[in-house]
């Protein structure tokens, strides 16, 4: 009960605050509404059941969660950054850090249906973010040329690393650690799932410690956030 009125407050003061206010409505300016909306309703037409990832053209709902999350992490208040968004669906983390003066690129699975069109493929094209079509998978390394370095390598709503082992995070945290600059942050966040106190492991949270990481609940989140790549394990096990 308690959590749940946490959480209502956090989300009224997160809606009213003028930072996030602010920097949701310039970044709508940025972008091209009516090209957004025929790209909504052709990709409606061809559907089977336009639902699930339909939900992200809600500007309004989806702008305001990247701007809350941007103003978290003190991003409308620092210089140029370089950042790595892993899962980036639609790309509108990226949109917003952009129209703060940071440099994104995305990372997403591209899955084109079999009119070989994908949803994500265009909206991304269309908002003008960089992305790198790439399916994160335990001991598979990044791609190359995402050699970085990167200031901060962020993942929301994590999808991958469900049934992970702590050696299999341990490797995705040793990959990232050399595409990260020695102060660059790692940011997490993963779905809460009903009932279960966190999305992994004790074994998996002792590894994310280990990294000097803090954690934290937020809106039906669990934060993980690591604000030293230094400390990340090395690929070699140092
Ligand atoms: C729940 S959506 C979240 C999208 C975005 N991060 C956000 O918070 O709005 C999860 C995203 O992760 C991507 N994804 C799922 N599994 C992935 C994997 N193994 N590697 C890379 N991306 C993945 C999906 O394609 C999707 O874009």
């Amino acid at each position: 009960m308690l959590r749940l009125i946490r959480h209502a407050r956090e989300r009224f003061v997160a809606s009213v605050s003028p930072r996030v206010r602010r920097l949701a409505a310039r970044t709508r300016m940025a972008i091209d509404v009516p090209a957004l909306e025929a790209l909504q309703e052709r990709h409606r037409a061809m559907a089977v059941r336009p639902v699930g990832p339909f939900k992200y053209f809600d500007l309004a709902t989806y702008l305001r969660m990247n701007a809350r999350r941007a103003v978290r992490l003190g991003l409308d208040r620092a210089t140029p950054r370089r950042i790595l968004d892993l899962g980036s669906g639609f790309g509108w983390f990226a949109v917003v850090c952009r129209e703060l003066g940071h440099e994104v690129v995305g990372l997403d699975v591209v899955t084109p249906g079999s009119d070989g069109s994908d949803l994500y493929t265009d909206v991304i094209e269309l908002l003008g973010v960089r992305r790198v079509a790439h399916r994160i998978e335990a001991g598979v390394a990044l791609p190359e040329e995402l050699a970085g370095p990167f200031d901060l390598v962020t993942a929301f709503q994590i999808v991958f690393g469900k049934t992970w082992s702590v050696g299999d995070w341990r490797g995705l945290l040793a990959d990232l650690r050399p595409r990260l600059a020695p102060s660059g942050r790692l940011h997490l966040e993963f779905n809460a799932p009903k009932g279960q106190a966190r999305a992994f492991g004790d074994d998996v949270a002792a590894l994310f410690a280990s990294a000097g990481a803090s954690f934290a609940d937020y809106v039906g989140w669990h934060i993980v956030h690591v604000p030293e790549a230094a400390k990340l394990p090395a690929a070699d096990g140092r």
